[in-house]
């Protein structure tokens, strides 16, 4: 459904005094009343916006939030069937790139046709909106793990105002893409983890739990470990590439491509890493839905690899019942209106590669990951074993294994108090990383016991939000 957006009004009501420093929300300061049509429907609500979620800021223009409040829930009204007491917290991190982020706002999506935006949507369907910012990776002090700890900060603040504010802390919602989508997972796999109550105490964050309802993650950046030898299972063999360039401009990641060809350095480089890939995913005792082990071979061929084309032949049918002709994807085999199979190996060559070997640990130092991994003292590291031991820098130096441990849900799946609901998306034609990253976070959470709703929408490149409609009637659905 198309939706339109037109003109907000905005009155400003309440007194613009600053938020307490002992973290407490007041409903009644500082706020504006705003108003936005979205689909035809009038959706009023109060604009809470730049609060300082923790007491002792590192960033205090990055550790914000803006908490959004349907209006009818001062007047003791109900939308989509919730009230103040049960609405959900959509929780909408706006990070790219592993970048500093600031809190969203209600209005138009740039990069979705100027369609009303998740925070939007989120309010014309009744849930309450607190958009957290965070630090990131050009910053001294927002090194790894300073993104997830802020984050973690901000569900805290939510807790702790549970009583005093519209919406139920019980049941937030955290929705993110791609560097955003790895902490939104990251977010609900580490719930409560003792391992983050230093940074959190650090930071004055509010004493209370930071596990949440349900994790909406679209095409996560994760498991950046492993990430590398993943892209290379992957792409190997496939030497051309389209590189995306990124820049911060204002506040918006601007992404650029450059063409080129791996040198003989890379592709030895990547001859090396995709033997590393089934040593690592045959750790992980992974099963698909029917109770068989997902493994792969020395080649990188087995049980796992199958597993990820089987995602692949379900979006192809799904577009193909939907009317696409898929005539020109020589990858696939169907017959009959029906997708028999995909092989991997040709899809590969077919959606080509956008990184060169090493992906994400860059022998130069420089991947946005390599500045993630920096400390305030050196602005990038390595953060895998292959990474420093190919360093082209002289006195390159590796990140802490705990600070890298802090940044991957895999450890905490199944481990800590883990989110109940998730739904991962990554598109079809999606190449900054590999399909394996996705697979295996929802494969793990799935084996974990918890439902979790994967699939990999097709023709759909490295984005998020793009299915608003089918996100709110699958967060309706676990809400209620
Ligand atoms: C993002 C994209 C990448 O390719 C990456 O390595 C890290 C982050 C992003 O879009 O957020």
């Amino acid at each position: 459904m198309k939706r339109t957006l037109l003109a907000a009004t905005l009155a400003c009501v309440g007194s613009a005094s600053a938020y307490a420093a002992d973290l407490a929300f007041n409903p009644a300061t500082a706020y504006t009343e705003q108003s936005t049509q979205v689909n035809g429907q009038q959706v009023d609500y109060r604009a809470y916006e730049g609060i300082v979620y923790v007491a002792k800021p590192v960033d205090a223009a990055y550790q914000q939030m803006n908490v959004y409040i349907p209006a009818a829930y001062f007047k003791g009204e109900k939308i989509n069937g919730f009230t103040a007491e049960t609405a959900p917290i959509f929780l909408p991190n706006q990070i790219g790139g592993y970048m500093p982020a600031k809190p969203g706002q209600p209005g138009p999506d740039r990069r979705a046709g100027n369609t009303p935006n998740s925070i939007l949507v989120a309010l014309s369907r009744g849930y309450v909106v607190a958009s957290p910012g965070a630090r990131g990776r050009t910053q001294q002090y927002g090194k790894a793990p300073a993104a997830i700890v802020d984050l973690k900060a901000a569900v805290r603040y939510l807790r702790l105002n549970d009583a005093r504010m519209p919406g139920n802390a019980e049941k937030i919602i955290s929705n993110g893409t791609s560097a955003g989508g790895a902490l939104s997972a990251l977010l609900g796999a580490s719930g409560n983890s003792a391992d983050y109550a230093q940074h959190l105490k650090a930071l004055g964050a509010a004493d209370a739990r930071d596990d949440i309802f349900a994790v909406s993650a679209y095409c996560p950046i994760s498991i950046l470990e492993q990430a590398d030898a993943a892209y290379e299972w992957q792409f190997n063999g496939v030497n051309d590439y389209q590189k995306i360039q990124m820049t911060q401009i204002d506040y918006n990641v601007e992404r650029q491509l450059i063409k080129g060809t791996q040198t003989p350095a890379q592709q030895k480089l990547s001859d090396a890493l995709k033997p590393a890939f089934p040593a690592y995913v045959n750790t992980l005792g992974l099963k698909n839905a029917a109770g068989a082990a997902l493994m792969l071979d020395e080649k990188g061929n087995g049980s796992f690899k199958n597993h990820v084309a089987a995602y692949l032949v379900q979006s192809a049918q799904k577009a193909l019942d939907a009317g696409k002709d898929l005539s020109a994807q020589s990858w696939l085999t169907i017959r009959d209106g029906k997708v028999l199979a995909a092989d991997f190996d040709v899809y590969a060559k077919s959606v080509g590669r956008q990184k060169t070997a090493p992906a994400f640990d860059d022998v130069a130092l420089g991947s946005g990951e390599n500045q993630l991994f920096g400390t305030d003292k050196v602005d990038k590291q390595h953060f895998t074993a292959f990474g420093l031991a190919n360093s082209t820098v002289k006195g390159a130096t590796r990140a802490d294994a705990r600070t890298v441990r802090l940044m991957n849900p895999m450890h905490y799946i199944g481990q800590a108090q883990n989110s109940p609901h998730w739904r991962i998306r990554v598109g079809t034609n999606d190449r900054d990383t590999s399909l394996a990253i996705a697979t295996i976070l929802a494969t793990k959470v799935a084996n974990s016991g918890k439902p979790v709703d994967f699939a990999m929408p097709w023709g759909v490149p490295h984005s998020g939000d793009y299915d608003l409609d089918e996100l709110f009637t699958w967060m309706d659905g676990i809400s209620r």
